[in-house]
Formats: structure tokens, C-alpha cells, sequence
């Protein structure tokens, strides 16, 4: 008789989105009249670039003539796209990255749940906390993180590094050291950053622990100050301790289209066993590749075009961003982040929880948010508002919020 992976057994609720999704659906059911503006969950509302668009029309053109069609995709992605990235996310900086050493992939969401793999099951993980839910939940799958306690939100084999106003959202070191570091920087959901020494820090600790980071730089486009490194690579000693994962969806608004890659450099290596080696070989059992037409529309988001059109269209998150930070602080709320990262990160007002604050919120303001306290134990008493919506929602959820 079969049996299944009980570890899913162990897993709280549902997704974090999810259960979002399902509250606001039930309260549109009660309340149509009453139309809602959704700051929840970080997905983009632009279309995509022209220059982008143009690239993807090219490319189907392409698959409808048997010279120029493309079947299955190489392993690690085309050389094309590999090469753009090269040249543009890791020569400026001389992060020292090779095209061989970046692998394509539908995302970074799948490649942050799926690295894990990799590792043995007995490694201890570290988050911060809060923390993309994802790197929990994808561990518990697969029965690294131990028994849940409830109460306090946490699970009893998980290293939890606390980022909160009082650390100025920067983790500790752990007391325990752990095997492998979840970091995402720009992070989310705080919407705050780490500065290029206090990165080298983290590479260093890992080196000297014997740790590997996996480093989420989703957020990446989102930088805006000088200090704050656009890859961890730009630190000494990180090509022996990290793997970088990075998405198209932020900074070219791919959710819907799917594209990200991950580096796994050659240096990286467990008793002699090459890491780059073990995830090409992943690689190449489950997956076969995202589309031609995908990979030619991450390679446009290379072209000159397309980084002018890019950039324009992260100014105008980044100007969304800005707003809710004035206007929230103007209504004497405190807020964090927005300045590296398109979250703004707020304290809930007097003694209200995450999740209390969610439903005021969507009760007398009709604005979907993000409960602090969805993303781990220390986001308690905090929230997370989008700024990728349109800047017409954004100001009149601000509008709404300072109305109430
Ligand atoms: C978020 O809202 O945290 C993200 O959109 C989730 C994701 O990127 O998967």
C-alpha cells in the first residue's frame, strides 16, 4: 500500500497567498459593492516592455518556420541568454561569473524551493525571520525542519535570526552555526538591504562555518544606494559558499511569463563533490528547459531597449513605493524599507496584530495587505504593503487608509 510524505502532513494552513486569496474573495462576496485595492501579494501590474514584446513576436515567428523552430532547450538554458546575463549582471562588477555557471530556468520561486535538493537532509537551515515562506515550507517538504510548535509560530530544527527595527532588520550571527543560510537582499518582506560589508560578513561566516548561502537577489533592480551589492559575488570568497538565485519577474514583470536563473559557481564544492556538477544533473533529469520564446524575451530585457523601458518601469514602482512611505508616515505610522526594495514594511498600529490589522484594513479601507506575521514569528505586530500596484491605486488606497 502506498504512503505519502508525511512531512506535507506537517505543514501549517495553507500558503501565505493563498489564504490571502481565499479571505478577500470571501469578503468580495459579501461586499461587491465595495471594490478592493490589492496591495497584498508583490505581483507587477505593468505590461510587458516593447521592446520585450517585440522579441517574444519575433520568436514565435521563428517557431512556425522549420529552418529557424527550436525544439527542446540545452540543459542550462541557450548561450544567448547566458551570455546577456554575464555581461550585463556580473562583468560590470567583476563578480568573476561565467555563462557556464548560470543555469535557466521558469523562476526563482521554483529554484529557491527546488536547491534545497541538493542538500542532505540532515543540514540544519537558517532564516531570517520573517522570511519568504517558501524556503520553510520547501524544507518541511522535504523533513529537514523538525516538528512545528503552533504558539510560537516556529519549528524546532529551523535556525531563526530575527530581523526586526530593533537590529535595524540585519541579522546576528546565530548561536547554533547552521549548514545552510537563506539570505534575500533586497529583502523580502522588510524591503530593506544589507550593505556590501555587512554581506561580506555573511560570506565570511559561512566560509569559516563550513555554511552555504542561498542568496535570493529577486529584488535586485530595485537597489538604489551605492552601498548595497547587486550581487553577492561582489564579496571575497563568495564564489566557495554561495549559489545566487534571480528572477525576471520583478524587474521585467515576468510573473505571468516565468523566467529566472541560478548560479551555481564551479569553486563550489562539499568534500571534493562539485555543487555545480549536482544541480546540472538535476537540471538535466527534471527539467527541460524554459521556452525558446521565453528565453529570447529575457535576452530583449538585455538590449538597449529594453534596459531604458526597464528602468522606466521600475522608477514608477519605485515612485509608488515612495508615496506610501510619505503617506504613511505623514499619518504617523512607522515604516521601513521601500528605499532598495518595492515593500514597504510598516508597524501595525497600538496593540493590533498582523492579521487584525489586515482585516481593519480590508474591512474599512477595502486595501489588501501582507500580515507581518505570515512571514515568521518576529513579523508579528507588522505588514507588508506592494508597491507594484498602478500609481492611481496606490495613492487612493493612501487616500482610504488616511480616511480611516
Ligand atoms: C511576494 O508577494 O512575496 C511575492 O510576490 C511572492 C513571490 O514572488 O512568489
Amino acid at each position: 500500500m502506498f504512503q505519502i510524505n508525511e512531512n506535507y502532513q506537517k505543514l501549517p494552513g495553507s500558503y501565505l497567498f493563498s489564504t490571502i486569496a481565499e479571505k478577500v474573495a470571501a469578503f468580495t462576496k459579501v461586499n461587491p459593492d465595495k471594490p478592493v485595492i490589492r496591495l497584498g501579494i508583490g505581483d507587477v501590474t505593468q505590461p510587458i516592455a516593447p521592446a520585450i514584446i517585440a522579441a517574444m513576436h519575433k520568436a514565435v515567428d521563428e517557431m512556425a518556420e522549420a529552418g529557424s523552430f527550436h525544439g527542446y532547450a540545452p540543459d542550462l538554458g541557450y548561450e544567448f541568454l547566458r551570455t546577456a546575463i554575464v555581461q550585463n549582471d556580473y562583468e560590470p562588477n567583476n563578480c568573476g561569473i561565467h555563462a557556464d555557471e548560470v543555469f535557466i530556468s521558469d523562476g526563482a520561486k521554483s529554484d529557491s524551493s527546488n536547491i534545497q535538493e541538493i542538500f542532505s537532509t540532515g543540514c540544519k537551515i537558517a532564516v531570517t525571520d520573517p522570511v519568504y515562506p517558501v524556503y520553510i515550507d520547501s524544507n518541511v517538504m522535504a523533513g529537514r525542519c523538525g516538528t512545528y510548535d503552533a504558539a510560537a509560530q516556529m519549528w524546532s530544527n529551523v535556525v531563526y535570526m530575527p530581523c526586526t527595527k530593533e537590529n535595524g532588520f540585519v541579522p546576528d550571527f546565530p548561536k547554533e552555526a547552521p549548514d545552510l543560510i537563506y539570505l534575500c537582499i533586497p529583502n523580502n518582506p522588510t524591503g530593506t538591504a544589507l550593505t556590501k560589508s555587512q554581506l561580506q560578513d555573511w560570506v565570511d561566516y559561512a566560509n569559516q562555518n563550513g555554511a552555504a548561502i542561498i542568496y535570493d537577489a529577486a529584488y535586485e533592480a530595485y537597489i538604489h544606494e551605492p552601498d548595497v551589492p547587486h550581487s553577492i559575488y561582489e564579496c571575497k570568497g563568495a564564489k566557495n559558499c554561495a549559489i545566487e538565485i534571480r528572477s525576471f519577474s520583478k524587474n521585467a514583470g515576468f510573473t505571468g511569463v516565468r523566467l529566472g536563473f541560478t548560479v551555481v559557481p564551479k569553486e563550489l564544492s562539499c568534500g571534493g563533490v562539485s555543487l555545480h556538477a549536482m544541480w546540472a544533473r538535476r537540471h538535466g533529469t527534471k527539467y527541460n528547459g524554459a521556452p525558446y520564446i521565453i528565453q529570447r524575451a529575457g535576452e530583449a530585457a538585455y538590449s538597449k531597449e529594453g534596459k531604458e523601458q526597464l528602468k522606466c518601469q521600475v522608477a514608477a514602482y519605485m515612485k509608488n513605493a515612495a508615496a506610501i512611505k510619505k503617506g504613511l508616515q505623514a499619518d504617523g505610522y512607522e515604516v521601513f524599507g521601500g528605499v532598495n526594495a518595492p515593500y514597504i514594511w510598516m508597524k501595525t498600529p497600538g496593540h493590533m496584530t498582523s492579521w487584525e490589522f489586515f482585516d481593519y484594513l480590508l474591512e474599512h479601507a477595502n486595501v489588501v495587505g501582507t500580515p507581518g506575521s505570515g512571514f515568521g514569528p518576529s513579523g508579528e505586530g507588522y505588514f507588508r504593503l506592494t508597491a507594484f500596484g498602478s500609481y492611481e491605486n496606490t495613492t487612493a488606497a493612501l487616500e482610504r487608509i488616511h480616511a480611516i
